[in-house]
């Protein structure tokens, strides 16, 4: 298996990022005395406190959040500006609209929140908020993350390894997948209150790994972006991203992580069984019954016409994850 670790020096962080977010990046990380002799290997835990607005602008408040370099894999590409990546949202919880997550989440309650590791575990375990931010090394990985609707961003995220979230609870040997839940709340969630608001969808929203996958080196429990906790829309306050998967296995606002040994049924297999299968692996040559998985829009700082489609890559350009897939037919296997 490769894994790319580029040393600190391969990258500088103001050829990857737009110059305006670098700068802005630069100064809220000032702001907060975290950009010393030490640049950014800073303490890698982090204590993050979410707030709310008032009542004539309620937005949602993120916190700077410290980090660490990362481990694994980055990305030489330009950053798609923050502002696109938390306006442009699919969250089916808060309306199927791309702008109605952040319209409509912005006085979500995060703290408490309880995520809990559980099923054929020897040691199930329950994290609180704090400990999303206390119990794990965060690092910053810059990942792809490319939709089923052919368009993609470059994010830099926050967060640590599901494997090491995994490790912890002790997996039993008979567990062979994991299975994720985001939180069930019609009181915060509108698109939970019918059929009709939230996509058909029978929530509570469910995805699924092979635990192989879960505990892959690239797969991701996410606390934040662009150095701040994540915004409700994003999934706050954590979330997973698995980079070589279609978007939607990203799942929000997690929980519960149940072990199995059972392959789940996910949320959009429930839906249309025939549009997303349970791997929803990148695959340019299995082309969604709607939208080409050839090409892709990337989204830029560019407006409407900008040209900005580029070719589709195989696993969303993570080869090191092929070999977890070297016996099967991935258009069996979508
Ligand atoms: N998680 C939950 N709980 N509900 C959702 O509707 N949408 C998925 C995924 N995770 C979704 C979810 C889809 S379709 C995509 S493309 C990504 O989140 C989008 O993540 P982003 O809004 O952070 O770009």
């Amino acid at each position: 298996m490769l894994i790319r670790t580029p040393k600190p020096s391969e990258i500088k962080e103001n050829q990857v990022t737009d110059e305006h977010i670098y700068q802005n990046r630069r100064k809220i990380l000032k702001s907060m005395g975290f950009l010393g002799a030490s640049a950014l290997m800073v303490s890698p835990h982090a204590r993050a406190i979410s707030w709310f607005g008032d009542d004539e602008n309620k937005t949602f408040k993120t916190t700077p959040l410290e980090f660490s370099q990362p481990k694994v894999h980055q990305s030489d590409e330009a950053l798609t500006p923050e502002q696109k990546v938390i306006s442009h949202n699919n969250f089916y919880e808060f309306g199927t609209g791309k702008s109605d997550p952040v319209t409509q989440s912005q006085s979500f309650k995060v703290d408490p929140w309880s995520l809990s590791i559980d099923g054929l575990v020897e040691k199930p375990l329950t994290l609180n908020y704090d400990d999303l931010y206390k119990s794990f090394d965060l690092e910053e990985r810059i990942y792809r993350l490319r939709c089923v609707e052919a368009w993609s961003m470059v994010v830099p995220w926050i967060g640590f390894s599901l494997a090491d979230l995994i490790k912890k609870a002790m997996p039993l040997s008979t567990a062979k997948y994991a299975v994720f839940e985001t939180l069930y709340d019609p009181d915060q969630m509108p698109g939970q209150r019918n059929r009709f608001s939230g996509g058909g969808i029978d929530y509570p929203y469910v995805e699924g790994l092979r635990l192989d996958e879960a505990m892959h080196p690239l797969s991701l429990m996410s606390v934040g972006l662009y150095g701040k906790t994540l915004p409700p829309q994003n999934g706050a306050p954590i979330r997973l991203v698995v980079p070589w998967k279609y978007g939607f296995k990203s799942i929000k606002s997690v929980v519960r992580i149940r072990l199995t040994d059972k392959i789940p049924k996910t949320t959009w297999q429930q839906l249309a069984a025939s549009e997303y299968g349970f791997y929803a692996n990148v695959n340019p040559q299995v082309d969604h019954p709607r939208w080409t998985q050839a090409s892709e829009r990337r989204i830029t700082s560019g407006g409407l016409f900008t040209r900005n489609r580029i070719p589709t890559q195989m696993f969303n350009g993570y080869p090191e994850v092929a070999s977890m897939y070297a016996d099967m037919d991935l258009r069996k296997f979508y």
